[in-house]
């Protein structure tokens, strides 16, 4: 008897924290966001559902390409609650990325999100790194059809390694997954982080996280 009762208080445990740990489930058929409703709420307000139409549920040109005349050489065109007002609540979303020969998507994190994928056209050398103490890189090559995850919050990153231009679309667990790009967090920051910070983290001379400032 006893040991029904640990089982099923841990049962209820683990079901709360799947529960709490991702974004709850919807209490309705749908949610589309309201941005002109000023209040605040964990997520968008919705708006009265006899209001909603078809165009609150699509978005058109996914096969345009992105303009990737740009440092990186990428480009990434989000499909998420901003363009789609009825994904709010839904827990998905989308994107392309155009990739130039040799252009980057550069370490980033998705703080709400895992993310699927799936090469359509060229070639990707794609990686994520697990969390302290092994930081092990997981990566791969991955060409025309191939499909790759990355885990919600591990920092990860694109290269196009093909020899024309790639695309790749990309499905995530989030209709807000959040972007991190990890240089401009931490060289970028408003205000800028104290060098002396900086300097000890990388183990490097001020004039060089000074330098790495200046480039964001
Ligand atoms: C792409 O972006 C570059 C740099 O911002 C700009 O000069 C160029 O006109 C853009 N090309 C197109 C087709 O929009």
């Amino acid at each position: 008897m006893a040991n029904q009762f640990l089982l099923l208080a841990l049962l209820a445990t683990t079901t709360f924290a799947i529960a709490t740990a991702f974004e709850p489930s919807p209490l309705q058929d749908f949610c589309v966001a309201d941005p002109a409703n000023p209040a605040r709420v964990n997520g968008l307000v919705c708006l009265d559902p006899k209001l909603a139409t078809a165009v609150h549920f699509s978005f058109k040109g996914i096969h345009l390409p992105g303009n990737t005349s740009n440092p990186l050489g990428s480009k990434v065109t989000p499909v998420n609650v901003v363009q789609i007002p009825g994904l709010n609540t839904l827990g998905i979303s989308l994107a392309r990325i155009d990739y130039a020969p040799y252009g980057v998507v550069p370490p980033h994190t998705h703080p709400r999100a895992t993310e699927i994928l799936t090469v359509l056209e060229g070639s990707l050398y794609v990686g994520f790194v697990t969390s302290n103490p092994n930081n092990q890189l997981i990566s791969k090559v991955l060409n025309t059809g191939d499909v790759f995850v990355f885990p919600v919050g591990l920092v990860h990153f694109q290269k196009n390694v093909g020899y024309g231009n790639t695309i790749s679309i990309s499905a995530l667990s989030s209709q807000n997954p959040g972007v991190n790009t990890i240089a401009n967090a931490v060289f970028g920051s408003n205000p800028a982080i104290e060098s002396d910070v900086l300097a000890k983290a990388f183990q490097v001379d001020k004039s060089i996280i000074s330098h790495l400032q200046t480039q964001f």
